[in-house]
């Protein structure tokens, strides 16, 4: 473990079992349907890499970057787009990944945008929750981790760009962002 981590929360390994299963548990709810994968850049770059491969059918991939809006922030109209999709959605089948639901503005602001594009369905797949900090109501359709109200980095999860690397969940020692 490294020296910034105060306590692993979630391990590689489980990791790996839980991609596995709700890579088989997708596949399965998406058989009769054409799958369109958005990662919501960065954070879920790593989850989406291992989950895509864990889907055993064809999928497609597009990415959207979109601003965090500070933890200060109470306004959900603070999300703002900074990389749009490549390509329409009307009609599509839509699975959102994503690494994790804190307050769920983000989420709750983009599961609204690509439904009001026309998507036949919008669903939404975190790796992990942080529900006791959730400001506004949001189902997650496929969830891997629930934890703690802790700052997480590991498994593409950063703190100022940095630890995405780390193959684990960990909280971060308070001294790293105080
Ligand atoms: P929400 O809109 O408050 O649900 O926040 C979502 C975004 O905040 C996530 O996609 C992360 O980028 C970031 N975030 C929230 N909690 C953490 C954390 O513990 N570690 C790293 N990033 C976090």
């Amino acid at each position: 473990m490294d020296k910034v981590i105060k306590k692993i929360l979630v391990t590689e390994e489980e990791i790996a079992d839980k991609v596995k299963e709700l890579g088989s548990i997708i596949a399965n709810d998406y058989k009769d349907k054409d799958l369109m994968l958005i990662g919501i850049l960065k954070g879920s770059v790593i989850f989406l890499s291992d989950l895509a491969r864990a889907i055993n059918k064809p999928v497609f991939m597009d990415f959207m970057d979109v601003s965090s809006y500070g933890k200060s922030s109470v306004s959900t109209g603070n999300v703002r787009i900074l990389k749009d999709l490549d390509y329409d959605i009307e009609g599509k089948d839509i699975l959102i990944v994503e690494d994790i639901v804190d307050t769920g503005k983000t989420l709750s602001y983009l599961k609204d945008n690509l439904t009001r594009r026309g998507a036949n369905s919008v669903k939404i797949c975190s790796l992990l929750n942080k529900p006791d900090r959730r400001t506004v109501e949001l189902s997650i359709d496929y969830l891997g981790f629930t934890i703690p109200d802790e700052f997480v980095v590991g498994y593409g999860l950063d703190y100022a760009e940095m630890y995405r690397n780390f193959p684990y969940v960990g909280a971060l020692k308070e001294e790293v962002y105080e």
